[in-house]
């Protein structure tokens, strides 16, 4: 029998967590911690474009992250800033789309002008597309899926009857990708955080007590690794029946 190639997640999702932690372990401040995780978004961009990856979603900023305290909300805003004008570049070079998902409007004018830049600079590449989760939160973005098909309805651009599940897909954020194989959370804590609820109905979950920073290359190699082995039945019987059409 042919050796099977290993099986590659199409689409993997990140919860960035356990930088402030971090810092604390280093006896330092905790925008360090903000600091040494942006070298692991680095890694973790390599390793997933290496291993075929077709898309990478990191969520950076929640929904809920503008209730902490206002300087270390502005020193996340700025961060996020440098690494985009300081990494556009290289993603570029390296055949990675950049996209932006989350509440825009809620970053200043200077940050989201740099958001649709770097967005429009990497826009012809099709190696892997990088997806940053900022000011996102999963309810936000169903509700603004909602919205949506509720003012088609109202202007006569579609009956009621024609909202589905199928139809709230192809509102929600990142519609146009398959939804993630893969979901990651760094830091230990066994919990969503209000990232991508609709989309990872059936994402594998890896958690691990790794934190973030010190989440390097070999680290996201053995989450990719652990995902190879997993045996996804997407409520039929897998392997071992033979199941009816999977849209049954
Ligand atoms: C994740 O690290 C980064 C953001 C949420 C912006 P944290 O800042 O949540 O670090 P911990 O969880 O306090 O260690
Ligand atoms: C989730 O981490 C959000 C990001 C990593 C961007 P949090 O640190 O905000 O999550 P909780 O508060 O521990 O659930
Ligand atoms: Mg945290």
């Amino acid at each position: 029998m042919s050796e099977s190639l290993p099986i590659v997640p199409r689409h993997v999702a990140i919860i960035m967590d356990g930088n402030g932690r971090w810092a604390a372990q280093h006896g330092e401040p905790r925008h360090q911690g903000h600091r040494a995780g942006a070298e692991s978004v680095r890694q973790a961009v390599e390793t997933c474009a290496r291993a075929g990856v077709d898309a990478l979603t990191l969520f950076a900023f929640s929904s809920e992250n503008w209730r902490r305290p206002a300087a270390e909300v502005s020193m996340l805003m700025e961060l996020f800033l440098r690494v985009l004008d300081r990494e556009s570049e290289r993603l570029n070079r390296n055949g990675i789309r950049l996209n932006v998902i989350g509440d825009r409007e809620r970053f200043s004018q200077r940050l989201q002008q740099r958001c649709a830049s770097a967005e429009q600079l990497t826009q012809g590449n099709a190696r892997m597309q990088l997806n940053i989760a900022a000011s996102y939160g999963g309810r936000w973005d169903i509700a603004q899926a909602a919205r949506q098909l509720a003012a088609d309805v109202a202007a006569g651009k579609r009956s009621l009857e024609s909202i589905d599940e199928a139809a709230l897909g192809e509102q929600v954020c990142l519609h146009h990708l398959p939804e993630p194989d893969l979901f990651v959370r760094t830091g230990g804590e066994q919990r969503i955080s209000n990232f991508m609820l609709w989309q990872l109905a059936y994402t594998e979950l890896y958690f691990t007590p790794v934190l973030w920073p010190d989440f390097d290359s070999d680290q996201m190699q053995a989450a990719l690794t652990w995902f190879s082995q997993r045996e996804r039945r997407f409520g039929g019987l897998g392997h071992s029946g033979e199941d009816a059409h999977p849209d049954a």
